[in-house]
């Protein structure tokens, strides 16, 4: 009923509209009196963390986009070496584990058999297992040595949203958890990124407030037969997901690209019209962002249509952008969770524009209880 889906009239469009909620929710109680971060279910000492030599990141889905980014988060944080890995194809390809690796499963329902048969196979080589979980007592997390719980609410849409922003900040808290008991950084510094986390919510409202404009933008596509999306860093994850957003929703073909790989093959796929939705990193770093408006000028110089998500002050993407949809001013490694939101509710409108149940696509389903 309406009531149910808080007036909405899709639970997708609620809980995309629940996300700063979310985000906060999953934000509380982290720290202890003396400011230190904790974890819920920590059944691993500080030296079996300080052992840890490698993590393995496997997941599925909408998941394994958030493992992504966690890479970037926890090598930079903590100059541990990471790796994402599909949970499905984990175990086939004999992968080396032993006691110093910690394996994180990243599972919004915690029964998705694919990622439940690897942490299984993990701990047979003496892996140390975390999940990163939002439904509590589900089996993932009954079987792994830590958890931490993502505090996003039911999740009842089947493609993953409040989901995922709550796997990130999860992430964010390990590599920030790990980065404390290793010391690779200054408590000082750690205080610090906790307290541009604990801004998010409100920049995620930011971004939901110019929701209508992208719906419109959305109504504008319903005849698209092909989208791609770009990203780098931190955004190239999240180009892959608003491409699965798409798919999964409206049956689009969408693909998402690093730009940095567009002039190895996906530029040729370039033709009058093709819309792309690029996520422009923050300005200033490491020529990131330089080297992203590059990418867009390239594809537009071929007659793409650019729809661009940029930071506000971001001058320079003007010139470039046929659409341009404004992000607040965040750290490169946190932008994912305020980019992503635009292509949530891109995806949302265009699907039920076209008439599709965002609820329940076609072919789907919440958790694939079978490998
Ligand atoms: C299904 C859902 C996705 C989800 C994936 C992984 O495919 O439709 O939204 O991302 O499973 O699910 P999990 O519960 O393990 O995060």
């Amino acid at each position: 009923s309406a009531a149910e889906k808080d007036g909405h009239d899709w639970f997708m469009r609620k809980e995309i509209f629940e996300q700063p909620r979310a985000v906060a929710d999953s934000l509380l109680g982290r720290r202890t009196a003396d400011g230190l971060l904790q974890l819920d279910e920590m059944r691993l000492s500080d030296d079996d963390i300080r052992e840890v030599d490698k993590i393995i990141i496997i997941a599925c889905g909408t998941s394994f986009y958030a493992g992504m980014v966690a890479k970037y988060a926890i090598e930079h944080w903590t100059r541990t070496p990471v790796e994402v890995e599909l949970a499905s194809e984990f175990r086939y390809r004999d992968p080396i584990l032993d006691y110093s690796t910690l394996v994180v499963a990243i599972s919004q329902s915690g029964e998705t058999a694919d990622t439940l048969q690897a942490i299984r196979h993990a701990r047979t080589q003496r892996s140390k297992v975390l999940a990163i979980c939002n439904t509590n007592g589900s089996t993932i997390p009954r079987e792994s040595d830590a958890v931490i719980y993502t505090h996003a609410g039911p999740e009842i849409g089947v493609a993953s949203t409040k989901g995922f922003l709550t796997q990130l900040v999860a992430c964010y808290l390990l590599a920030l958890y790990v980065a404390q008991v290793k010391g690779t950084r200054y408590g000082d510094e750690i205080t610090e990124i906790i307290h541009q986390l604990e801004e998010m919510p409100d920049h995620i409202a930011t971004v939901l407030e110019s929701a209508e404009t992208v719906y419109e933008l959305a109504r504008t596509h319903l005849n698209t037969k092909s989208v791609l999306f770009l990203g780098r860093h931190a955004g190239y994850p999240v180009a892959l997901e608003g491409a699965l957003k798409l798919k999964e929703l409206a049956y689009i073909h969408a693909e998402g690209f690093a730009a940095g790989e567009l002039k190895h093959g996906p530029i040729a796929l370039i033709e009058e019209g093709l819309p792309v939705l690029c996520v422009v990193p923050p300005q200033g770093r490491d020529q990131l962002h330089e080297k992203m408006i590059s990418g867009i000028q390239e594809v537009r110089a071929r007659g793409a249509r650019t729809i661009c998500l940029a930071e506000e002050g971001d001058t320079s993407i003007e010139p470039y952008a046929d659409v341009l949809i404004r992000l607040p001013r965040v750290p490169v490694l946190l932008q994912p969770l305020v980019a992503i939101v635009p292509l949530q509710l891109f995806a949302c409108e265009l699907a039920t524009a076209m008439g599709h149940d965002v609820d329940q696509p076609r072919n789907l389903a919440k958790s694939v209880t079978v490998e």
